[in-house]
């Protein structure tokens, strides 16, 4: 994985610290269905509840970037996919370890199909293929062409870019890494 966005241990261990208490109020959920809208929103409020405090980090993060609407839609749906193989703290965890440990198995264990797949194994399919999943889900709730791009590319390094769309890429990733 390139550099600009991997995901460091302090990360994640942050991240399993505030799974156990994170949680949006009801201002906060108003203020992510105005962004979204009804259908985009009902696909974020599959995500978990740590999840969703984690996406709406990312979007304030945006923010103070001038987001306009389309990366602001993107900053909240980019982990949506992980809705459909949802991780324990315990997968997180371990996707930490693995990654460290054994990387190149890990890109494997992550094509792996879901059903198939032995346990322990399946935290690496979420982690590899949720921004796929992802953007699947959101084009079917007809989510705009750039917001799909988006979450389809968060994790990876596109070899181009559609006109207009890299430096909403750069900032998405960079606030993502940030939380
Ligand atoms: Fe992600
Ligand atoms: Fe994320």
């Amino acid at each position: 994985m390139n550099e600009r966005i991997r995901f460091t241990p302090l990360y994640r261990v942050r991240q399993f610290f505030q799974a156990l208490t994170a949680e949006l109020n009801t201002d906060q959920v108003a203020n992510v269905l105005a962004i979204l809208g009804p259908e985009l929103f009902s696909v974020f409020r599959q995500l978990s509840r740590d999840e969703q405090y984690h996406a709406w980090c990312v979007w304030q993060d945006v923010l103070a970037s001038q987001a306009d609407g389309e990366l602001q839609q993107a900053a909240l749906l980019h982990d949506c996919g992980k809705a459909r193989l949802p991780l324990t703290l315990f997968d997180r965890v371990w996707i930490v370890i693995g990654k460290k440990l054994f990387a190149r198995q890990c890109k494997l264990w992550g094509q792996l199909p879901a059903k198939t797949a032995k346990r322990w194994q399946r935290p690496f399919i979420c982690a590899e293929r949720h921004p796929a999943w992802g953007a699947e889900q959101i084009q079917a709730k007809h989510a705009s062409e750039k917001v799909v791009w988006l979450v389809a590319n968060h994790q990876s390094v596109p070899d181009a870019f559609p006109p207009n769309y890299e430096e909403d890429y750069k900032i998405l990733i960079a606030a993502d890494n940030r939380h």
